[in-house]
């Protein structure tokens, strides 16, 4: 009797089972009244007294190792039934929440799509650039103020290498780097060391367009920016160009479109001028064109720049240039259908 007891214990710790019907059917074999072990305890009467003792605790230990076994087995099937019925275990863990696209991205892209639409290409320049790109070539004088600390954040203490004011820079990088023909666009991040407020940010955006050619005048100047105003703010868009002054132009003018929310009767986004300016514009200054190899006896050219948050924030009526910096959904959400 203790070798069978000893065989079924080893017997009994392999017990499988592939389905709650077969873990069913080991416990009728093994511990219903009818079952293996049933019958062992009904033998025990006919042990020897002096073996009842040790037989006896072997029983007992053989009862309790089936019970576990067939409960364990049950237990694991039953909890991976329950798995199947109430998971679907090839549903992804969340809904995927997708993004949206930045509105300075999209008004960037904008500006790109309409100036490629009569011939301009796009490149870019080098954020971190140095004076000569940034000032230097462009006629700006030693002392001129943009180069002062206040306006310009300078790279490890060495006045010579800065972060780019403007996108400009490219125009330096372009022009002495290739030869006219140049219809080009520049796109890009600029820094200035300005105070953040609503209405000014220490980065922001800029697209620098530059056509250089050939018997290059204002008046084709003048067509492309109406050409681009209409495109951006509605057909009804006029221009207006005030004379200005920058270094690298010569003549200047600064940009107005007509206020496209007021349709030019006044209200508090034109300061009741009717007139909202959108950009700084003129002719690539000679000096310029001869600063960067390029002969200003037989090629002529203009230049423009705009900010792109001042262009985004006219567009889409927004009051804060902050918020184009901060992340937050619930503004960028806003711009899911804009495009
Ligand atoms: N670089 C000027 C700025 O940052 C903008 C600008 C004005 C660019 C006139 C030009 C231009 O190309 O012709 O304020």
């Amino acid at each position: 009797m203790k070798t069978k007891i000893n065989q079924l214990l080893d017997e009994v710790n392999s017990l499988k089972a592939g389905t709650l019907e077969e873990v069913e059917a080991l416990r009728i074999k093994y511990l219903s009244k009818k079952g293996i072990i049933s019958a062992l305890f009904n033998e025990f009467k006919n042990v020897p007294n002096e073996e009842k003792r040790e037989i006896g605790k072997l029983l007992n230990i053989l009862k309790n190792n089936t019970q576990n076994t067939i409960n364990g087995l049950r237990d694991t099937l039953s909890s991976a039934a329950k798995t199947e019925q109430g998971m679907d275990l090839t549903r992804t863990a969340d809904p995927i929440k997708l993004g949206t696209r930045h509105p300075i991205s999209l008004v960037k892209e904008e500006i790109a799509d309409i100036f490629s639409r009569i011939g301009f290409t796009i490149a870019e320049g080098p954020e971190i650039e140095d004076d000569w790109h940034v000032f230097g070539a462009l006629n700006f004088p030693p002392e001129h103020p943009a180069r002062d600390m206040q306006d310009t954040f300078f790279i490890e203490r060495n006045p010579d290498i800065v972060l780019r004011t403007h996108t400009s820079s490219v125009q330096t990088r372009i022009m002495t780097e290739q030869q006219p023909p140049i219809r080009m666009i520049f796109p890009g991040r600029v820094y200035r060391n300005e105070a953040i407020s609503a209405r000014a940010h220490c980065l922001f955006h800029q697209v620098e367009g530059l056509y250089i050619d050939k018997n290059v005048s204002f008046a084709d100047l003048k067509q492309a920016l109406l050409y681009f105003s209409q495109e951006m703010f509605g057909a009804d868009t006029q221009i207006r160009l005030r004379p200005s002054y920058f270094p690298f132009t010569e003549p200047s003018a600064e940009m107005d479109i007509s206020c496209h929310i007021c349709g030019g009767k006044g209200c508090n986004i034109c300061k009741n001028t009717g007139w909202v300016e959108i950009l700084g514009c003129g002719m690539v200054d000679p000096n310029v064109l001869d600063n960067c190899g390029i002969d200003s006896k037989i090629y002529s050219g203009y230049a423009f720049g705009m900010g792109i948050e001042r262009i985004t924030m006219l567009k889409y009526q927004i009051n804060d240039i902050r918020l184009f910096f901060e992340n937050d959904v619930r503004f960028l959400e806003e711009f899911k259908s804009a495009y």
